[in-house]
């Protein structure tokens, strides 16, 4: 489990567990985390929310959404106090959806091993943005895949042992996400959402972040992210049942790339759930 929301836990106990993870990926998160772990006032605020929505991830995030920028430990505690209705708003309103293309560059070597053309299928797919390996480029250490869209970003990644390193990117003919809150890479806000959840201080995941969003919205064919109830997706009848533009082409097989980030393959062309965990979320 990703540290800062053990319901084993007490709050303050989760937000001195997340000061560590943070430790040497993001300074500000540390020292911010370590101090709401010490704080009355806003410990006392998260306490009279749902414990989902206590976690550090998520009130970090809605305090740079609402602020503009990663707030001190005095500006988060004005928040939490005089701001409490539109903090707790966001919070309750909001998910930890982190989208990183960058796993991409892990998944790409499995994809490309798989007779083509392929169709994907992503469970908790966020934006969707981990669905377009076709247009990101690719740098292994100095092995590069050239991806289809010439603005994406290139994804790097520095392979360990003897991995199967492809020389072009897979045909995708189909793509389609499932979700329990699709987010719209053409609507700003929730873009800004996504942006306010990468944590300070990681290198350019920002950057990578706001291309590969721009990436999508260059896309010739959209992908859709079907909204979906928690536990609820169900192999015979997945959501573009009956929907003939909708389906997945005869022609391809179907795989399941991340929730977040692991890949299965189903040859009968319905959803598959392979939950997995990696990058923070
Ligand atoms: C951390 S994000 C990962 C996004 C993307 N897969 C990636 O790797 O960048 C996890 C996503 O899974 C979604 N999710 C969580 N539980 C789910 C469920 N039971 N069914 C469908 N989606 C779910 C969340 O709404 C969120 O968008």
């Amino acid at each position: 489990m990703e540290h800062g929301h053990d319901p084993g836990l007490g709050v303050a106990e989760n937000y001195l567990a997340f000061a560590e993870e943070a430790r040497g990926r993001s300074p500000a998160y540390e020292s911010l985390a370590a101090s709401v772990a010490q704080d009355g006032v806003v410990l006392g605020f998260l306490g009279s929310l749902p414990p989902d929505k206590r976690q550090p991830n998520l009130l970090f995030a809605a305090a740079r959404y609402l602020l503009g920028g990663t707030p001190d430990p005095g500006g988060l505690r004005d928040l939490a106090s005089r701001g409490r209705d539109e903090l707790a708003g966001v919070l309750l309103a909001r998910r930890t959806q982190t989208n990183e293309p960058a796993r991409c560059a892990t998944l790409l070597p499995a994809l490309a091993l798989l007779p083509r053309p392929l169709a994907l299928i992503e469970v908790g797919a966020s934006a969707g943005l981990t669905l377009l390996f076709d247009r990101y480029s690719y740098d292994y250490a100095g092995h590069r895949i050239t991806g289809s869209d010439p603005a994406a970003p290139v994804l790097r990644s520095e392979p360990h042992g003897p991995v199967p390193l492809p020389d072009r990117v897979p045909e995708i003919t189909w793509r389609a996400g499932l979700d329990l809150n699709p987010l719209d890479v053409s609507d700003d806000d929730e873009m800004r959402w996504l942006s306010c959840l990468v944590w300070p201080g990681e290198g350019d995941r920002e950057q990578r972040l706001a291309a590969a969003v721009a990436t999508a919205r260059r896309s010739p064919r959209s992908t859709t992210i079907w909204p979906v109830s928690p536990n609820v997706i169900s192999p015979t009848a997945p959501p573009w049942t009956g929907s003939t533009s909708s389906s997945p082409p005869a022609s391809a097989d179907t795989f399941s790339p991340p929730w977040p980030s692991s890949t299965a393959r189903r040859q009968d062309r319905s959803a598959a759930v392979s939950p997995s965990a990696s990058m923070s979320g």
